[in-house]
């Protein structure tokens, strides 16, 4: 059955839905307990003190003080929208993932597009990466493609991310990220990470300062595995290309853009789908035979290396029309969860050590920023049925019928499924080792990306790097930083080099 069957109409609405409670124009407390004044106080006289018993008072007041929940320990700014999904060929050559079959069908989404670094307050146009996370409501339940707009990052083992995480925020001392000595904590862990030079090169050029959500790139980033009906896997990596083209700001428009209007990218986003002006971006993976991986210079599944198009070519998947804009920011979008680990048949991992880690980390921050039942909120509930044993915790508000809570049961309740198609059982073996990956080449594909620049966007590059690297305070680091760069291209280190006023 296609989802278009399962929701008539493309009833795309059902994930943000609200809960069904009625407006109404009379006043109450959370109780229903009508309210006649909401402007004063209940007090001993009209200048008097306020009376404990004011439970209207007391109800409203403490409601207040708990609206805020924990932000995200990254990605907190974010702007999110909905829309659909619809694929052009059926994929069944490659996956029997369901919503990746049928072009009649439309699968409904949610995106949510952030920076990384900065807080939820933070400006838009900082330099940073930018999250592009998309939730598909398929029938198979929600699969998420949880992505940047970079197609690399800066590190390949997930034990590194905390750290990389502490050195890229604010300094713990004086909470200032921005601050002299919170550069000396980037460029610091940066220059002793030498497999960061590649997303270096991408972060510091201008795709870091990307001038509109809706003309930004998105990758998967991190290789993941299509089976077919058969069970054969195959490597894959997945490309969103926007349908307006990739626009950026410059350092000096970015900058400026962050003090006047530090929304920026959020209220281009919602104006232009409020107008009508639909945001489209493009799906497409690069596959690649799993007997082909060690045949390549470098390992196809380290996060900081890209694929090259000209051997792995781009093959269009489908295209995603964002369409309609949040009704309710906190509810639809703060309370969203996305995570790498929510799959659907015929989409597995790779061994990735990032995304390995990444599977783990989502869910369980979750469990924390929302709660037990987060999957339960509007923006994170499947489309599809859910069923199974799971009960109770925190703000549970489903009303279980029935008496059996359990598996295996002779008295009813739900039954795994059998599989559709052959199982993908992949065999593994290997000692027990906490050790670097063989091919690590972190500088090769970083000098080609230099090389791969136009003039201007080389000048840009140089640039952006010297600013950063003049607030170092340490000669030390910013040395270490340019000999990493000088294994990846001599021009670009000499060039930084020269900026910065560092002897040969
Ligand atoms: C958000 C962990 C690498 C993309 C998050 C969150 C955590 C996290 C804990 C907050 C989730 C929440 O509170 O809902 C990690 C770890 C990584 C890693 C441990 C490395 C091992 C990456 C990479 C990408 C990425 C490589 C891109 C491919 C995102 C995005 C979000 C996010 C887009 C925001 C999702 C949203 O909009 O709610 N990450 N991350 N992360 N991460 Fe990662």
């Amino acid at each position: 059955m296609t989802l278009a069957i399962l929701l008539p109409g493309l009833s795309i609405a059902k994930p943000s839905e609200g809960n069904g409670t009625t407006i109404s124009k009379n006043m109450t407390t959370s109780q229903g307990y009508p309210i006649n004044n909401d402007n004063n106080s209940l007090t001993v006289g009209n200048r008097g003190q306020t009376l404990l018993q004011d439970f209207q008072f007391v109800e409203k007041i403490s409601h207040f003080d708990r609206e805020r929940i924990p932000e995200r320990v990254v990605h907190a700014k974010g702007a999110g929208a909905f829309g659909y999904f619809q694929v052009y060929e059926p994929m069944d050559n490659y996956t029997k993932a369901k919503f990746l079959q049928d072009s009649n069908n439309k699968t409904p989404v949610f995106v949510r597009f952030s920076t990384v670094a900065g807080s939820k307050g933070s400006a838009d146009t900082v330099r940073d990466v930018r999250g592009f996370a998309v939730k598909f409501y398929t029938e198979d339940g929600n699969y998420d493609l949880v992505g940047n707009d970079i197609p690399v990052f800066f590190i390949r083992d997930a034990l590194k991310f905390p750290d990389f995480i502490h050195a890229l925020k604010a300094e713990p001392n004086n909470n200032t990220p921005s601050s002299s000595s919170g550069h000396n904590n980037f460029w610091d862990f940066i220059s002793l990470t030498p497999e960061s030079t590649h997303m270096i090169t991408w972060v510091f050029s201008d795709r870091g300062t990307p001038a509109s959500y809706r003309m930004m790139e998105g990758f998967g980033v991190n290789t993941y595995v299509w089976v077919n009906k058969d069970g054969k896997p195959i490597y894959v990596k997945y490309h969103w290309k926007p349908k307006l083209g990739v626009h950026n700001f410059d350092r000096q428009n970015a900058t400026k853009i962050a003090g006047e209007d530090p929304d920026y990218l959020t209220r281009d986003l919602w104006n232009a789908i409020q107008k009508g002006d639909y945001p489209e971006y493009e799906l497409y993976v690069q596959t690649m035979n799993i007997s082909e991986e060690m045949n390549q210079t470098f390992d196809p599944l380290d996060d900081t290396k890209i694929w090259p198009e000209d051997k792995f070519p781009l093959i269009p998947v489908g295209k995603m029309v964002l369409n309609r804009n949040p009704e309710n920011f906190f509810t639809q979008v703060e309370e969203a969860a996305f995570c790498p680990a929510n799959l659907v048949p015929g989409i597995e991992f790779s061994a990735d050590k990032m995304l390995q880690g990444r599977t783990f980390s989502y869910a369980d921050t979750q469990r924390y920023r929302l709660g037990a039942n987060f999957n339960e909120l509007p923006t994170n509930r499947p489309l599809a049925g859910v069923d199974n044993n799971q009960r109770d915790g925190a703000m549970q508000y489903q009303v279980f019928n029935g008496s059996v809570n359990y598996y295996p049961s002779s008295q009813g309740g739900s039954e795994p499924v059998s599989q559709e198609g052959e199982a993908y059982e992949p065999y593994l073996e290997g000692n027990m080792t906490r050790e670097q990956i063989y091919k690590t080449d972190d500088f090769t594909q970083a000098g080609d990306r230099y090389r791969s620049l136009n003039q201007t966007e080389k000048e840009h590059l140089v640039s952006n790097l010297v600013f950063d690297l003049s607030h170092v305070t340490k000669p030390e680091i910013q040395k270490r930083a340019v000999d990493n760069l000088q294994q990846a291209d001599k021009n670009l280190s000499a060039a930084v080099a020269q900026g910065l006023g560092l002897k040969k």
